[in-house]
């Protein structure tokens, strides 16, 4: 099977996102909007204002500073507003708080209000890195907008509450085609929708169903299957090797992108991105906050660098794109300077550094 890792082209990427609404140059720059949201993030978007930097990048930040644990409406339309101006973002993760009262979560609000419904997580070996398992190499494509996610939920008698998950056709058949239309863009064979139909019949039967039935009318190349969510997630840790591209509901893909993040080696290094129909928000693929690291300055930024190269893509520089995860890829396998949390020494800014260099050198 032909299979692109790093290198896929800007038209594999934009699969939601129609070509008219792609943002504007102006004066041969895009402005970007840039997030980096809590913990770790202001240190790891860093290291790509930096690299963008060194390398001339035609990319002007607009940095929204909201942070999570204000929790203020009034942040979330700040960043809301930004976006809809530049169409495109780069974002760290926002602190949900689990006892935070009277609104839910920043990072669900943001992404309904601008409809930004799938959401791809790219779960691949980096060599260098040790992980029990290699030859990984799935895409997670989640449905970013319903399920168990819709934020209805209450008491209806005390000590008895009612939590409502959604699932619609047109949602499902939505989050289906951009699955089948990831796959067929990226030479993928398989299509697999991760279900708990047997229990949840009607919600979890209509998920299940549409995958089956868009992908057996609209793209008969494309092998489609479906499996558990139970089991997904054993095969999934036994023997992952065989998934291809998973279409998941919510939370299915909340956790399994999770599983998938942690067997090729954690959160620092999985890359991800969100599609609407109008706009792209890229972020890493498992949304860590990091609070416990914050601040020491030894942070991964890889995840957030290769979702910065996926930005770059959305909006047709493929080149810089490719060159930056090269060197990105480049400076793990030589293992001489990486940071804690892959079993190295070095800082974050140390990485970056090299990284830099390693730019610098193959230019
Ligand atoms: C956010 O912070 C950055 C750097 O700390 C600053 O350059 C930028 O102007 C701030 N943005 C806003 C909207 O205040
Ligand atoms: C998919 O395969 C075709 C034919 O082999 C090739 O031309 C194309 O570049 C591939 N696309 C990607 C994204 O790998
Ligand atoms: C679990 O998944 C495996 C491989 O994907 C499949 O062969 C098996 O039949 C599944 N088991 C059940 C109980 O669905």
């Amino acid at each position: 099977m032909l299979r692109s890792g790093l290198i896929q082209s800007r038209r594999s990427f934009a699969t939601a996102v129609q070509d008219s609404l792609l943002p504007k140059k102006y004066g041969g720059r895009y402005t970007v909007t840039l997030i980096p949201g809590d913990g770790i993030g202001k240190e790891i978007t860093d290291s790509v204002k930096q690299i963008f930097a060194k390398e001339r990048l035609p990319i002007d930040w607009e940095e929204i500073n909201v942070t999570g644990k204000e929790g203020s409406k009034e942040g979330v339309r700040e960043a809301v507003e930004s976006l809809k101006r530049n169409k495109v973002g780069l974002k760290g993760i926002w602190k949900t708080d689990a006892t935070q009262s009277g609104h839910g979560s920043l990072n669900v609000a943001f992404r309904k209000e601008l409809d930004i419904y799938a959401s791809l997580t790219l779960i691949k070996n980096i060599p260098g890195v040790k992980t029990r398992l290699d030859g990984i190499d799935l895409v997670l494509i989640r449905e970013n907008t319903e399920g168990e996610y819709s934020g209805l939920e209450h008491e209806s008698v005390p000590g008895v509450v009612e939590s409502l998950k959604i699932i619609t056709q047109f949602k499902s058949e939505r989050i289906a085609k951009f699955a089948f239309d990831f796959a067929k863009k990226n030479n993928r064979s398989e299509v697999t929708a991760v279900h708990k139909a047997n229990i949840m019949k009607l919600a979890d039967g209509l998920f299940r169903s549409t995958v089956k039935t868009i992908g057996a009318e609209q793209y008969p190349e494309i092998n489609v299957k479906d499996i558990i969510v139970d089991n997904a997630s054993m095969q999934a840790v036994s023997n992952p090797q065989q998934f291809d591209v998973l279409v998941t509901p919510n939370l299915y893909g909340a956790i399994l992108s999770n599983i998938g993040t942690a067997l090729v080696g954690g959160p620092g290094l999985v890359p991800g991105a969100n599609y609407g129909r109008e706009f792209a928000v890229f972020e890493p693929g498992s949304r860590h906050v990091g609070l416990d690291i914050q601040g020491k300055g030894v942070a991964n930024p890889t995840a957030m660098i290769l979702s910065s190269a996926l930005l770059l893509r959305h909006l047709g520089l493929d080149e810089s794109a490719d060159k930056i995860s090269k060197a990105v890829y480049k400076v793990i396998q030589e293992g001489k300077t990486t940071t804690q949390d892959i079993g190295g020494k070095a800082s974050t800014q140390e990485f970056t550094q090299a990284i830099i260099d390693e730019l610098a050198a193959s230019a």
